[in-house]
């Protein structure tokens, strides 16, 4: 039984790709801060797959808390690492706290990994990169941008870190992963996104309005050069995200990368407008949406979509949710959720 570090492993993406280890007998080791999630994740994580996978409430920043881990599980074969601050907006107003905490993090797991001997590291990136693209689909040979908050220059520096840390140590590999819009839960609706406060992203917002804790949802320009005008995002649902994790980590212990540093874009390839979102989620809910549409919003790119094809090549993978699969199970959890926290407040 191979032994994977999952840092962020009680988080929105992390608790599902935990979960699609463990299906596939990795034997899985969280480290989480907690900032932004809760230790009954885990308990959600044993009931769907019935193993309990091994929690440590830690601080990246912390050096020596990490290393003092690290010391124990020097075993692993590789890392995914999730851990880090994502809130674009929060980013603008303390860029300090995202570039400690994220950059940070990110140093003192290189340096723990490098000092005992875990080779592997998958990195949790983002489309975000790309900024606005020169040309759709995005490929991985698209030139990067500027990043447009500090939240995405955290993935932009991170990616630049590690592919100089693998260019100085020959025995050191990492896999990039670069995702476009990420939505859905998991089917048991035991695990989903958890948003603190106001939603920022699209899904959330649709899902917390229809069960009435948001009045309406805006919906942000409707003139954009798009078919209907909404702004195209390539929405993934976690699930197919999550397997992608798997397959990166089967591909590096394996050795079957072609180059010590690789990066994949992952998305389905096909782009969905905002109103699109909005129809599927009627459809799929049953519920009609309260919203209204107002301006663009600040820093919105008009369209964004994954080529899909090095994934699909390199990884052996492909999405297999559809647009449909996403919002319903985007429902079925948001319907679920407070049900799951009340039940927590009373043990
Ligand atoms: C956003 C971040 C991106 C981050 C990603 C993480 C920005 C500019 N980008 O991507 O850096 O990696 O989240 O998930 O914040 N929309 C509405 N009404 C809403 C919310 C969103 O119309 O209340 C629209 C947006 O204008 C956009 C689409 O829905 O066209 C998707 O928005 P969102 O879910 O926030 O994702 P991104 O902006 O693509």
């Amino acid at each position: 039984m191979h032994k994977i570090i999952v840092t962020g492993g009680t988080g929105y993406i992390g608790s599902h790709t935990v979960v699609a280890l463990q299906e596939k007998n990795y034997e899985v080791v969280i480290v989480d801060n907690l900032v932004n999630s809760s230790e009954k994740t885990v308990d959600r994580i044993e009931e769907i797959t019935g193993i309990r996978p091994a929690f440590f409430p830690i601080d990246m920043t912390h050096q020596e808390g990490l290393r003092k881990f690290f010391r124990l599980h020097a075993d692993a074969k590789a890392v995914i690492h999730f851990a880090a601050l994502k809130a674009v907006g929060e980013s603008v107003q303390q860029p300090l706290l995202y570039y400690r905490n994220n950059m940070l993090g990110m140093i003192n797991l290189m340096d723990a990994m490098l000092e005992f001997g875990v080779q592997n590291l998958v990195f949790s990136s983002s489309a975000t990169v790309y900024g606005t693209p020169d040309s759709l689909p995005l490929t991985e040979k698209n030139s990067t941008k500027p990043a447009l908050s500090p939240y995405g220059n955290t993935k932009k520096i991170g990616e630049d870190m590690i592919e100089d840390v693998v260019k100085a140590n020959p025995d050191f590999r990492a896999i990039s992963l670069r995702y476009f819009n990420p939505i859905g839960a998991h089917k048991s609706g035991k695990i989903g996104e958890l948003p603190s406060g106001i939603p920022n992203n699209l899904m959330p917002f649709i899902t917390q309005t229809a069960i009435g804790l948001r009045k309406e949802l805006l919906v942000f320009g409707d003139d954009y050069d798009t078919p209907d005008g909404t702004a195209v995002r390539d929405y993934i649902h976690v699930v197919d995200l999550a397997e992608a994790h798997v397959k990166t980590v089967g591909r590096m212990i394996n050795q079957q990368q072609k180059a010590d540093y690789e990066i994949f874009n992952l998305g389905t390839g096909k782009g969905s407008t905002v109103l699109e979102v909005i129809k599927s989620f009627e459809k799929t809910s049953g519920k009609k949406l309260n919203y209204r549409i107002v301006g663009r919003r600040d820093g919105d790119v008009e369209q964004m979509y994954a080529a899909t094809d090095l994934a699909n090549q390199e990884l052996n993978w492909k999405a297999k949710y559809s647009l449909d699969d996403m919002t319903a199970s985007s429902w079925n959890w948001e319907q679920k959720v407070r049900g799951l926290e009340e039940q927590d407040s009373f043990n």
